[in-house]
């Protein structure tokens, strides 16, 4: 009979993926046991510990629903989505910077004509948001779907409110750019929120004395053919909590500054009701390829 000491196990775990007929999985599977093992060995993890984090993760996919994504938001506050995209993005060559996807891509992003107002429903400052996708040369790329998303006046996504599944998307749509690579949009000023603290995530938040609380952003998704899909946001320059993103998601770069203003007519020239806010910020986007995500939903309807 084999009995093992705990270094001799893990050599056995890591020996038993050996035969694995795809190396990248085999790789990474072998490198996962590598790093669990080391945690256990390392803080001499107790069975009660081993049972609260059976617990922990069994309570988190519990919370995942079509519309809710806990898991990405474990993934996000631990700040493995921000690494995963670091080591993806290590070159942007002048490309705009890139951020997490977060748990809010969500149900159907209908393509929308510009210069809608995609809170209409809501209350808030109003905001005007420019903006343009070009490539690295800034040459302007005409057809280009850009998803937009963003929280509302009282920090919360529309799939987070019971309104959503008879009303539907609210602060969310597609746009396409047009033959000078520009969309533009009216919205409501986005505001700082805390991430749903009504699940695990949340609650570890919570009891490790850790802000809960993004800085105020709109998220933007812009998928060309041919060229890196660019997930990202813009963050409102001033917002207090830029420094304790509890995503760890800011870049400078992504922080724009967002005006005041009180002209009668915004851009499009079509009337204002003053003071207003102007966010004007233009994306550049590198060769390459890659698909884009899909909003969860669409993405649950495919795979059934
Ligand atoms: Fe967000």
């Amino acid at each position: 009979m084999t009995q093992f000491n705990d270094a001799e196990l893990t050599a056995a775990v890591i020996g038993s993926f050996d035969q694995t007929p795809n190396p990248r999985a085999k790789f990474l599977l072998q490198e996962l046991v590598k790093s669990l093992h080391d945690y256990v060995r390392k803080t001499d993890l107790t069975f009660e510990e081993w049972d609260y984090a059976i617990d922990f993760l069994t309570r988190t996919g519990q919370k995942c629903t079509d519309i809710r994504q806990e898991f990405i938001l474990l993934s996000d506050v631990l700040g493995v989505s921000m690494l995963v995209d670091a080591v993806n993005h290590r070159d942007r060559d002048g490309a705009t910077e890139t951020t997490v996807l977060g748990p809010f891509y969500v149900g159907e992003h209908k393509v929308t004509p510009h210069g809608t107002d995609v809170s209409a429903s809501l209350p808030g400052e109003r905001m005007f948001v420019q903006s343009r996708v070009t490539d690295l040369k800034g040459k302007p790329l005409a057809n280009v779907p850009v998803d937009v998303w963003h929280a509302d006046d009282d920090g919360f996504y529309d799939s987070q409110k019971p309104s959503y599944a008879t009303q539907g998307p609210s602060s969310r749509a597609r746009f396409v750019t047009d033959a000078y690579g520009r969309f533009f949009f009216r919205t409501i000023l986005a505001c700082s929120y805390p991430i749903p603290t009504d699940g695990p995530v949340g609650q570890m938040i919570h009891a490790t004395k850790r802000p809960a609380l993004r800085p105020a952003h709109v998220h933007f998704l812009v998928a060309a053919p041919g060229y890196e899909p660019l997930i990202t946001h813009v963050f409102i320059d001033g917002d207090k909590y830029l420094d304790t993103d509890v995503v760890f998601g800011v870049k400078n770069e992504l922080i724009a500054k967002v005006e005041k203003r009180s002209d009668p007519v915004m851009p499009d020239g079509k009337a204002a009701a003053a003071p207003w806010h102007l966010m004007t910020y233009e994306f550049r986007i590198k060769p390459g390829v890659g698909a884009a995500p899909k909003p969860m939903m669409a993405k649950a309807t495919e795979d059934a």
